[in-house]
C-alpha cells in the first residue's frame, strides 16, 4: 500500500518539574529516542477514517460526522483530536491511518502525547491545514480536558512536538516560552527504571491535585490581593497562610513552589556542566513529590531508595504524573549493567514484579520522515 505521510512522534522525559505544568510554572522535559510511528493517506471519503493500531486485531472506523467515544482507552486520544482540528478548521475528510509505538504505554513517558501530537501534525500536513506547532500542541491539550477527561498540563504535548536531539527544554508554561539547553551527560547517561506498575488511582487523584493546589493558590492569593498565580506568590505568603490552608493545601502549594525553584536551578546547573548539583535536585524532586505532593507509589519510592547506595547513581526520581511509571536515573555508563542485575533482583524479590529499563537521550520533536513507497 502507498501511504502520503509518515510521521514519528516521540514519548518523553521530565528531567524535573514535577506537577508544575498546570501551576503556571516551569518543567524541563526533553523528548526521547522512542516513537510512535503513523502512516496517513487520504482516502476519498468524505468522513470516513480507518485507523489500524499494531497489536490491535481490529481497525477502528471513526465517523468525523459522529464522533463518539470509543472503546479502547487509545481510540479517545484519536477522537478527541479529530474532534479539536474539525472545531477549528472543519477541513478534515476521510483518511486511512496504521501506527506503531515502542513508547512503553501506561509508564509516564506520554505515550498518548506522542499519539495525539502525531495524528495531529500529520492531519496537519496532509490536508494543508494551515496550523503552526504551538496551535497543535495547545489543540491536543484540548483533546485531553475536553475528550479524554484528564485535566493535564501542556508539558508532554510541548515536549513531545518540539524536541530537540541533544536539548532539553526550559519551558515557562504560563506563556509557552522556551529555551534549548543542550543536555550532554557523558559519561553519565539517563536509565529509565520502569516499575511496570500503573495504580488505578492515577487519573482520579491527577485532577485531586490540581483542585487541591488551585483552591490552595486562590486562597493565598485572594489573602493577600494578588493575581491567582503561582507566579504571584511567595513561601512566606504560604507560611503566612498556613492555618488557614490545611495540612494538605498547605503542602501542596509549598511544593509547587519549591519545585520550580528547583526547576531554574537544575536548568543552571546543565548550563554549567554540573551534574552532581543536578543530581541533587533530582533526589530533592522526588522527596518533594513523596512527601508534599504525595504522587509517589511504593516500588517508585524503593528504586528511588535503592539508587542511593550506588554511588555511581547521581540523582533519580520519578517521572510523570506518579502512582506508578517509570524512575529517571542519571548514572555512570560503567555502573549500567551492574546495577541494572541488583536493582531488578531486588526489585523482583520485594514485589514480585519483573523491572524493565532503557536508556534514552534527549532526541528530536515530532518529524515527517521520508515519504513510504
Ligand atoms: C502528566 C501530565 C503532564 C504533567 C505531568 C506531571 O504527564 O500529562 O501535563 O502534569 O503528569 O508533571
Amino acid at each position: 500500500m502507498t501511504w502520503d505521510l509518515s510521521i514519528a512522534s516521540p514519548g518523553r522525559i521530565n528531567l524535573i518539574g514535577e506537577h508544575t505544568d498546570y501551576n503556571d510554572g516551569f518543567v524541563l522535559p526533553a523528548a526521547i529516542d522512542k516513537h510512535l510511528f503513523l502512516k496517513l493517506k487520504k482516502n476519498g471519503t468524505k468522513n470516513r477514517c480507518t485507523i489500524k493500531s499494531e497489536g490491535f486485531e481490529n481497525t477502528y472506523v471513526a465517523d468525523l460526522y459522529d464522533l463518539k467515544h470509543g472503546t479502547e482507552g487509545w481510540h479517545d486520544y484519536v477522537l478527541g483530536v479529530l474532534k479539536e482540528l474539525q472545531a477549528l478548521t472543519q477541513e478534515l475528510k476521510g483518511f486511512d491511518c496504521t501506527m506503531q509505538t515502542n513508547v512503553p504505554i501506561g509508564s509516564g513517558m506520554s505515550s498518548s502525547a506522542a499519539l495525539e501530537c502525531g495524528l495531529a501534525y500529520g492531519l496537519n500536513e496532509l490536508f494543508g491545514l494551515g496550523l503552526e506547532k504551538w496551535e497543535l500542541i495547545k489543540l491536543c491539550q484540548r483533546a485531553e480536558h475536553n475528550f479524554v477527561g484528564t485535566q493535564c498540563g501542556i508539558m508532554d504535548q510541548f515536549a513531545s512536538m518540539m524536541g530537540k536531539e541533544g536539548h532539553s527544554m526550559l519551558l515557562d508554561c504560563r506563556d509557552l516560552d522556551y529555551e534549548y539547553i543542550p543536555t550532554n551527560l557523558d559519561p553519565y547517561v539517563i536509565l529509565m527504571l520502569n516499575t511496570n506498575v500503573s495504580h488505578n488511582l492515577a487519573a482520579s487523584a491527577y485532577n485531586t491535585r490540581r483542585e487541591e493546589s488551585a483552591s490552595g493558590l486562590k486562597l493565598i492569593s485572594e489573602f493577600f490581593g494578588v493575581n491567582n498565580s503561582f507566579r504571584s506568590i511567595t513561601k512566606d505568603m504560604v507560611e503566612e497562610c498556613s492555618t488557614m490552608l490545611g495540612e494538605i493545601r498547605y503542602r501542596r502549594c509549598s511544593y509547587v513552589l519549591e519545585e520550580n525553584q528547583r526547576v531554574l536551578d537544575a536548568a543552571e546547573a546543565l548550563k554549567r556542566g554540573d551534574i552532581i548539583a543536578l543530581g541533587e535536585l533530582l533526589y530533592k524532586s522526588h522527596k518533594g513529590q513523596r512527601e508534599k505532593y504525595e504522587v509517589s507509589c511504593p516500588e517508585l519510592d524503593f528504586l528511588v531508595d535503592f539508587s542511593k547506595g550506588e554511588r555511581k547513581i547521581l540523582g533519580s526520581r520519578m517521572v510523570g504524573g506518579g502512582f506508578g511509571g517509570c524512575t529517571l536515573n542519571i548514572i555512570h555508563k560503567s555502573a549500567v549493567e551492574e546495577y541494572l542485575a541488583i536493582a531488578s533482583s531486588e526489585y523482583k524479590r520485594k514485589f514480585g514484579i519483573e523491572l524493565s529499563s532503557f536508556q534514552t537521550v534527549p532526541s528530536q520533536g515530532t518529524t515527517i520522515m521520508k515519504q513510504d513507497g
